[in-house]
């Protein structure tokens, strides 16, 4: 004990670093300084790396066996402590590597010092980290999984749905719901994919870095790699115990998965409204006005659409964080974790809540036609069939097309509402079968191209799909 500061709340030196320190950290340094209150999601990880590293120097003979089974014994039942909710966690002892090793030499006493030989918390907190997200990425994808296969349901019940299909919200050709829902399938593949590629990077383990520069013990990393599930060790200290990347590319494939849930959330909001019709949310997804008896409101979409905001501000704030740091580990890389696990939460609600929102949907197909048939979204395929049917050249048909649509625009009817000879005074050539062209179930069905809005082509899509994700 020695002279107190003005704020220092407890003046006894660290018990891990005391030899060096004769008073203890201020109070507000011990506050600004912790990060047990959101690192304690590490637990399980931590003391998995511990028993990893425990063996190995065992195997190594850098840790007598006796101390090692100690060492497991106490590990245990930290980590039952921990799980139990019976734990005592403490702002002085910082983090949760810490917590373990402090809680360790209470239970078995002198050995517990042992185990951080050849380890630093450094290269603890970036296996930690890899081994926490390795295993949020796997849930992720299984909800992602699960999302997708709705999507697939749903979109083969309205392979042949008709809708308006739009560009800049302004009705453009007609689609099927079921192509519409495809769309979506395919982008959450890519994102599947962009975690997948994420995971494989990550998975190298870090343990045995030590601070920065590796260790004069003569450890075996390709065993701690290989006993935690790792495929093999990172290659560079320096880069072992500094790179975040993972971090920041996890945030990256997040950010990019929530801007297509927003998109789609966006959707569900214009499609539930009263102008559009086209579908009606259920209950579970959906809130009542406390003053208008009427409303439905799509709070779950709106949600869903808002949180892409918070996950975009997580990776900024990491992106933020990382830029212009010196190799190799500071202070500032404590910051990294709590965007991490704000996203991870946040994608734990997000694509759950776009699965039920989707799954209790109720399409309103008749809705759907009609607004199809309105905004003249078959006058592609008008001109299409003047090439077709009286050779013209594209150009001249778009041409003639736009004379058609401004004629229709000024009787008020659609296309299809137009006289023959109200055509044939536009362009002579025009017969009666153009009117087979003008439906819009008829639109939909030519479009065969590969990747196009055909029922057929969107069942075939459908089953492609299915076969990749089984
Ligand atoms: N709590 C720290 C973190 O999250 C662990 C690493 C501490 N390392 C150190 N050299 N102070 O980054």
């Amino acid at each position: 004990m020695t002279d107190k500061t003005s704020d220092s709340a407890d003046v006894a030196a660290n018990a891990l670093w005391g030899g060096r320190f004769s008073g203890g950290a201020s109070d507000i340094m011990q506050r600004i300084n912790a990060s047990i209150d959101f690192d304690r999601r590490f637990f399980r990880q931590d003391i998995a790396g511990s028993r990893a590293h425990c063996n190995m120097l065992v195997a190594q003979g850098i840790l007598q066996a006796d101390d090692g089974h100690a060492i497991l014994k106490g590990l245990d039942q930290v980590e039952a402590e921990i799980a139990a909710g019976e734990f005592h966690f403490d702002a002085a002892k910082e983090d949760i590597h810490m917590h373990v090793e402090a809680r360790l030499a209470e239970l078995i006493g002198e050995a517990a010092g042992r185990l951080h030989t050849a380890r630093s918390r450094n290269d603890q907190v970036a296996t930690d980290f890899r081994l926490w997200l390795r295993d949020e990425i796997d849930a992720l994808d299984q909800a992602l999984r699960a999302l997708q296969a709705t999507l697939l349901d749903r979109a083969e019940e309205h392979a042949g749905t008709v809708m308006p299909g739009f560009t800049h919200l302004q009705v453009a050709q007609p689609v099927t719901f079921g192509h519409h829902l495809m769309a979506y399938v395919a982008m959450l593949e890519r994102d599947r994919g962009r975690f997948a590629d994420c995971r494989r990077r990550l998975n190298e383990c870090p343990l045995g870095a030590a601070a920065l520069a590796g260790t004069s013990f003569p450890i075996d990393r390709q065993a701690t790699a290989a006993a935690l599930g790792f495929a093999g060790p990172m290659a560079n200290s320096m880069d072992a115990v500094s790179a975040r990347d993972f971090a920041m590319e996890y945030l990256a494939a997040a950010a990019i998965l929530s801007t297509h849930l927003s998109r789609l959330a966006e959707e569900m909001v214009n499609w539930a409204s009263a102008q559009f019709g086209f579908v009606s949310l259920g209950d579970g997804f959906t809130t009542g006005s406390s003053i208008m008896p009427q409303k439905r409101n799509p709070d779950a979409a709106e949600l869903v659409r808002a949180k892409a905001g918070r996950v975009i501000g997580a990776l900024n704030a990491l992106l933020v964080v990382m830029k212009g740091l010196p190799m190799t580990y500071s202070k500032d890389m404590q910051e990294d974790k709590e965007p991490v696990f704000e996203v991870a939460d946040t994608l734990t609600l997000t694509v759950p809540a776009m699965r039920g929102m989707l799954a209790d949907l109720t399409v309103d197909g008749a809705a759907m036609a009609a607004a199809a048939g309105r905004g003249f979204a078959t006058a592609t395929d008008l001109a299409d069939w003047l090439v077709r049917a009286l050779g013209l050249p594209f150009r001249q048909a778009h041409h003639v097309t736009g004379s058609l649509v401004k004629l229709a625009e000024a009787r008020g009817v659609d296309l299809v509402g137009l006289t023959l000879d109200e055509m044939q005074a536009v362009e002579p050539g025009i017969t009666a079968e153009v009117f087979e062209v003008l439906g819009t179930a008829n639109s939909v069905a030519s479009r065969t191209s590969l990747g196009g809005t055909a029922p057929e082509m969107v069942r075939t899509a459908i089953a492609e799909a299915r076969s990749r994700l089984s």
